[in-house]
């Protein structure tokens, strides 16, 4: 599954399922409210329901708006309930380094069989921690790491050898795409998924010395 669409905008999601390319959507409430989701948990929950029949089996990752250890595992109660397929984002901690999300993810997926994608992750030791904790997915933010000066492909094959030595089930996913060139590395350099935006899917595609070959191709048919 090495490609999820980093979106909430349905006609993108439409677009790269019928190429075949994408196996699970991810959204966070920025995603939303660039993707034009408004009218509060109402809006949230017609979205996720639309995206999450759209890509069905493959899973969408939905996330938390509440910031208390009983507020985010209710929501997680409840959004899960909303389709098979959706998974809940936490984030690794709160605005302030409040420690109680790894508690709560630790209880969503032991206790109520929840699959948990803990997010906003900047570093192996976060991911490390959150994939002991029993997340499903653990998202490292890769174009934020690199804005800060740091090279996000050693946390990610740090991380991929922790998971693997220590028979871990989280898979990696990496977000926060910021150039074409990013998916390809971040796979090969030991991430089981990276999160793309439909931009930067797009740009994977198309290649201007492509485009004149089929050009070439087009005008010779022509003169069979
Ligand atoms: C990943 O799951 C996140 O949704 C996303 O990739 C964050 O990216 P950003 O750094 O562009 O906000």
């Amino acid at each position: 599954m090495p490609i999820f669409l980093d979106t909430g905008n349905i006609d993108e999601i439409e677009k790269f399922m019928k190429m075949g390319i994408i196996r699970g959507v991810t959204t966070n409430p920025t995603i939303l409210v660039k993707s034009s989701v408004t009218g509060g948990m109402d809006g949230v929950k017609q979205r996720a329901i639309e995206i999450a029949k759209l890509i069905d089996p493959y899973p969408l990752s939905v996330e938390v708006t509440n910031n208390d250890p009983d507020g985010m595992i209710n929501q997680a109660r409840e959004f899960s309930q909303w389709a098979n397929n959706i998974n809940i984002k936490i984030t690794i901690h709160g605005p302030d380094g409040e420690l109680d999300n790894l508690e709560a993810v630790h209880k969503l997926e032991n206790e109520y069989n929840i699959r948990i994608n803990v997010t906003a992750m900047m570093s192996a030791q976060q991911c490390f921690l959150a994939s002991l904790a029993g997340a499903t997915f653990v998202s490292l933010f890769g174009g934020r790491v690199n804005n800060m000066g740091y090279n996000c492909i050693d946390e990610i094959q740090k991380i991929r050898l922790l998971i693997d030595n220590f028979d871990l089930k989280s898979k990696i996913i990496i977000g926060s795409t910021r150039e074409v060139l990013n998916v390809v590395e971040w796979l090969a350099a030991g991430a089981h998924i990276v999160t793309v935006t439909p931009h930067l899917l797009e740009g994977m595609i198309i290649h201007p010395y492509s485009k004149e070959t089929v050009q070439q191709f087009l005008d010779d048919a022509k003169k069979i």
